[in-house]
């Protein structure tokens, strides 16, 4: 795991854009495992404008995104779906047949995360996967105690993720108590891991998730079991990190990360 600090929400927010765009250049039919959540809504913003002015090309790629809440149709403004394509998909040229998200109003709610293993499967896996943290330390919707080999599957939603995301819905009561969600196992099987992680009320949790033990009380630190996996964070989530001088050092001399330190 490497982790890269930068100055503020708004340079670690482009620094993961411009890596997720770098990688579509060097495999333009890449797969993406995407996420939703307000920290991502600024990196959606930013592919959209590498798109419009760099050229950032998205026409062969695919994407898989994490969750999507039961009971939500794709057509209400709450749903994955509908936050995917106001904030991404509509803006860039990807071609919406190969954007996948679980089916929240699926019949056979048992059967639907075995069809979408089966769906990232035949897409050839995913190459990078996006991911947030919730302040319950989820990756996905993994609430605590979700097992560290789980798959796509129902979860019901812990009092705290209702507490940060209910103020989204214009009724915060209607925001639906299950979710489906990739599973800790499927996250890690993506090629490579990108999670971006800002603003001091993460500082607690990402700590714990970077330099803690490895638990499913904290989905988020197994990805510490993944060998491909940069974490970037903006400096007031990294508050309580105790490695903060190392990672920077790592940052400043690896040769990979040469043509990103002057962002
Ligand atoms: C949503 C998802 C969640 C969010 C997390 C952080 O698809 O995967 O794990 O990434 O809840 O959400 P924000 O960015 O709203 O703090």
């Amino acid at each position: 795991m490497e982790v890269i600090i930068r100055p503020d929400a708004q340079a670690a927010v482009k620094l993961t854009a411009k890596i997720m765009a770098d990688d579509l250049i060097k495999k333009p039919d890449m797969v993406f495992g995407l996420a939703t959540g307000r920290t991502m809504e600024a990196v959606y913003a930013e592919l959209a404008n590498l798109h419009r002015n760099c050229g950032t090309d998205f026409s062969l790629a695919k994407s898989f995104n994490l969750d999507e809440y039961i009971g939500l149709p794709s057509e209400d403004k709450n749903s994955y779906r509908y936050y995917m394509n106001y904030h991404l998909f509509n803006n860039v040229n990807i071609d919406l047949r190969n954007t996948h998200l679980p089916n929240g109003i699926a019949e056979d709610l048992d059967a639907e995360g075995p069809r979408y293993e089966q769906a990232i499967v035949d897409a050839g896996g995913i190459d990078m996967q996006l991911l947030g943290i919730g302040c319950d330390g989820h990756i996905g919707f993994n609430e605590p105690l979700s097992s560290l080999a789980s798959r796509t599957r129902q979860k019901a939603l812990t009092p705290e993720t209702y507490e940060q995301n209910s103020p989204l819905f214009d009724n915060p009561e209607d925001m639906p108590k299950r979710a489906f969600t990739m599973g800790v196992g499927t996250i890690l099987d993506a090629k490579r891991i990108v999670m971006l992680v800002t603003g001091a009320e993460k500082a607690d949790v990402l700590a714990k998730a970077v330099e803690g033990p490895v638990t499913s009380m904290i989905s988020a630190s197994a990805l510490q079991l993944h060998s491909r996996v940069v974490v970037i964070v903006d400096e007031e989530a990294a508050t309580k990190l105790e490695g903060k001088d190392y990672y920077n050092w790592i940052f400043q001399n690896e040769p990979e990360w040469e043509p990103y330190r002057s962002m």
